[in-house]
């Protein structure tokens, strides 16, 4: 059986930057559940368009149908590909871990992850990514971090983690994260945004941000991303004994 540790959490609680630290600690594979749903939306985005609303809403009945999504995913094709022991995005062969995280695809992609049917693919493309791992049998584990990894896609996981933190305080981290100054304005309009996609993914019918029952939670608002990564590494030394 394959070891596995779920991250989930809001957005920018430090999920990946933990998931990617924890598993390179272990020396474990990392999986970003997030980047394949952004990889989907920067390929609907680029592919289908967002006829010219610039806003999903309302996109259901205008071609951002969860059948024709997953019908590029496929066709593209839309994969994760295991370099280093890290699963990367790739849309037609390219690398697209850094265009990923545009603000273009950021807006868009609550809308698309609340599609079932793609939910579903997205869902099954981690559950073989992983079994591919167990059959490699070159990883002693994989640390996935996302939204719904210790509700829905790996319930069995033996170690489930939910990571929180205030608004204001995920506000500053993504703007120094891209560079940006961490000024009031600033921080007062990213937490919004943050707050805005945290409220869609928290009530969506299928899949909502939440905690599993057997989650341990961990605040990190005063935390260092260093010391939140060795509380996750002591739980893991714990749960997965040598
Ligand atoms: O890094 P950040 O927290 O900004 O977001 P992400 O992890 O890259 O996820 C982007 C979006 O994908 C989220 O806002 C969710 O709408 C969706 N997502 C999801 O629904 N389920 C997951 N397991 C992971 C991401
Ligand atoms: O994946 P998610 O959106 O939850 O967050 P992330 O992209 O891993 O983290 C957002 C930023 O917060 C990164 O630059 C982290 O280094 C930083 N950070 C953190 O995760 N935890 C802290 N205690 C302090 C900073």
């Amino acid at each position: 059986m394959l070891r596995i540790i779920a991250i989930d959490g809001p957005a920018a609680s430090g999920k990946s930057s933990t998931a990617g630290l924890v598993a390179e600690r272990l020396g474990w594979a990392h999986l970003d559940s997030g980047a394949l749903y952004r990889a989907l939306t920067l390929a609907a985005l680029d592919n289908i368009g967002d006829a010219g609303r610039g806003t999903l809403k309302g996109m259901g009945r205008e071609g951002w149908s969860g059948p024709r999504i997953v019908a590029l995913a496929e066709q593209l094709p839309v994969r994760l590909v295991l370099l280093d022991d890290v699963f990367r995005p790739e849309v037609a062969g390219v690398d697209v871990e850094e265009a990923i995280r545009s603000d273009r695809v950021t807006r868009h992609v609550s809308g698309l992850a609340a599609i079932p049917e793609v939910r579903a693919w997205v869902n099954a493309r981690q559950r073989m990514a992983v079994e591919g791992l167990e059959v490699g049998g070159g990883s002693g584990g994989v640390v996935v971090d996302g939204r719904d990894i210790g509700t829905v896609v790996f319930p069995e996981a033996p170690l489930k983690i939910f990571l929180t933190a205030t608004a204001d305080e995920r506000a500053r981290r993504r703007l120094s994260q891209r560079g940006q100054t961490v000024d009031g304005e600033l921080v007062r309009r990213e937490s919004q945004a943050l707050a805005a996609r945290d409220a869609a993914d928290s009530n969506r019918p299928i899949a909502p941000l939440k905690p599993a029952p057997d989650a341990v939670l961990l605040d990190t608002t005063a935390l260092t991303l260093e010391q939140q990564v060795a509380r996750v590494v002591e739980l893991a030394r714990g749960r997965f004994p040598g």
